[in-house]
């Protein structure tokens, strides 16, 4: 078997500089010239990566059997964001995913759309007097509080300005160590360990006062059921420690991914005012001016195909990285064992044998017809396989609720520069997205 190709980099530290300086630009040159399987050496560290929908499906899917969520990015996740859904492994996940499935079937989701057109009305409300917005900051407060309401039976204003100050710098902190040659250990009194551990501070708190609130007063939300449902293997139930560790889960994967899913869906839109204004004649004729119900949602579908459109340019989960204890042959090369295997959805979202003009914005590539036939993992910003996001129909009904019931009232437009990226734990805008409104 071959060795995987790749750039050799400077002496002792790789690719660490340019992976630091230009992240995403550095994936998208490796891909461009050394083909679909590239190793790329940051320091002592080494990354496999792969970007062909077939290896991508091998990876998350096929062969998931053979890896594991042991990367550096998932340990300082665990750290920070303790043992919930997103980073625990073998029979703990298989356990935890037992008792939280039950609250994101299509059913509980779709009884949860009044909540968010709900949420989506309040929004758009506040905007009446406003000729332009932030549409980072908006579409973060709407997601926050989607995900308060809807999963934590609460009002969250105050837990969602704790995770706005404190995801920005825990998302640069696991980046940054990340891509770091040697990451220096998490205990030591170093000003980014405790800037980290400051801002864990703040969100345990938010936290735990959640779960407080709710032991108090029960009803049918994600948070009541991981305080009283069990294994229905093991019998098993969630002490106070787990549960706080799945509230600071659903928190993280939760607002951030959804909410700049929206900021770029809307970005987009105000950029494309032909594809802004097929959306408004949708939803002119689906909701006639009411708020978004249930039984709409299939019918809006080029409002979806916006949201997913948008998701395959600026694709929130960048990468999903897997560890590979035993090694592995993919492609015809050999990943050594303990080998870190990267995917990239930002990557393989732009890969041009798959993909037409793969920059442009074309939500049609999303129309029923157009998705049949094309590979399934040419596309994935939620995953796959066992490990596949979990809380897919729930963004995508968010998502479309809140696009819909903008675009209902607002024309979008102008935006005055193309927002520039933050490549933290999700890819998010690094600053204000200003967007102009008119009221329709
Ligand atoms: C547009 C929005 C979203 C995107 C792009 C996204 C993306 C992803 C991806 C790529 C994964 C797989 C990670 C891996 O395999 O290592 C994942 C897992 C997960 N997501 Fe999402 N997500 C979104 C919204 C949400 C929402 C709204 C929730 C919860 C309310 C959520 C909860 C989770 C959880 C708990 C997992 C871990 C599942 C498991 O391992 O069993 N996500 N997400």
């Amino acid at each position: 078997m071959s060795q995987v190709p790749g750039p050799k980099g400077l002496p002792l530290l790789g690719s660490a500089l340019a992976l630091r300086r230009d992240l995403l630009g550095t994936y998208e040159r490796a891909r461009a010239e050394f083909g679909d399987i590239v190793r790329l050496t940051a320091g002592p560290m080494t990354l496999y990566n792969v970007f062909h929908p077939d290896h991508v499906q091998h990876v998350l899917a096929t062969n998931a059997a053979n890896y594991r969520k042991d990367n550096q990015a998932n340990e300082d996740i665990a750290a920070l964001f303790g043992n919930g859904l997103l980073t625990s492994q073998d029979e703990t996940w298989r356990g935890q995913r037992r008792i939280v499935q039950p609250i994101f079937t299509r059913n509980r989701v779709a009884a949860a759309t009044e909540d968010m057109a709900l949420e989506s009305h309040r929004l758009v409300s506040r905007w009446f007097t406003s000729d332009t917005v932030d549409l980072n900051r908006e579409m973060v407060t709407y997601a926050m509080r989607v995900v308060g309401r809807i999963l934590f039976g609460a009002d969250v204003d105050e837990a969602a300005a704790v995770c706005t100050d404190t995801f920005p710098v825990l998302g640069e902190y696991v980046r940054r160590r990340g891509m770091s040659p040697r990451p220096l250990p998490r205990h030591w009194p170093t000003p980014a360990n405790r800037r980290a551990a400051r801002a864990r501070a703040r969100l345990v708190g938010v936290a735990d006062e959640l779960v407080r609130r709710r032991r108090l007063d029960s009803s049918g939300d994600l948070l009541s059921l991981l305080l009283t449902a069990s294994d229905p293997e093991t019998g098993d139930r969630f002490d106070d420690v787990q549960v706080r560790d799945q509230v600071l889960v659903f928190l993280l994967a939760g607002h951030d991914t959804t909410a700049t899913t929206l900021t770029f869906t809307l970005y987009l839109l105000a950029r494309h005012p032909e594809v802004q204004e097929a959306v408004h004649g949708e939803v002119s004729a689906v909701l006639s001016g009411r708020l978004p119900e249930s039984g709409d949602i299939p019918k809006l579908v080029n409002t979806a195909a916006a949201v997913k459109e948008a998701m395959r340019l600026y694709p929130p989960a960048y990468f999903v990285g897997r560890l590979t204890p035993a090694g592995d042959e993919i492609g015809g090369y050999a990943i050594p064992a303990g080998g870190t295997v990267l995917t990239s959805p930002w990557v393989t979202h732009r890969h041009p044998a798959f993909w037409d003009a793969p920059s442009a914005f074309r939500p049609e590539r999303f129309a029923p017809d157009a998705e049949v036939g094309r590979h399934r993992y040419s596309y994935f910003p939620f995953g796959g396989g066992p490990r596949a996001c979990i809380g897919m129909q729930f963004a995508l009904t968010e998502a479309v609720v809140a696009v819909a019931t903008i675009v209902q009232r607002y024309r979008l437009g102008p935006v005055r520069s193309k927002p520039s990226l933050a490549t933290g734990i999700t890819l998010r805008p690094a600053g204000p997205v200003l967007c102009g409104l008119s009221a329709r």
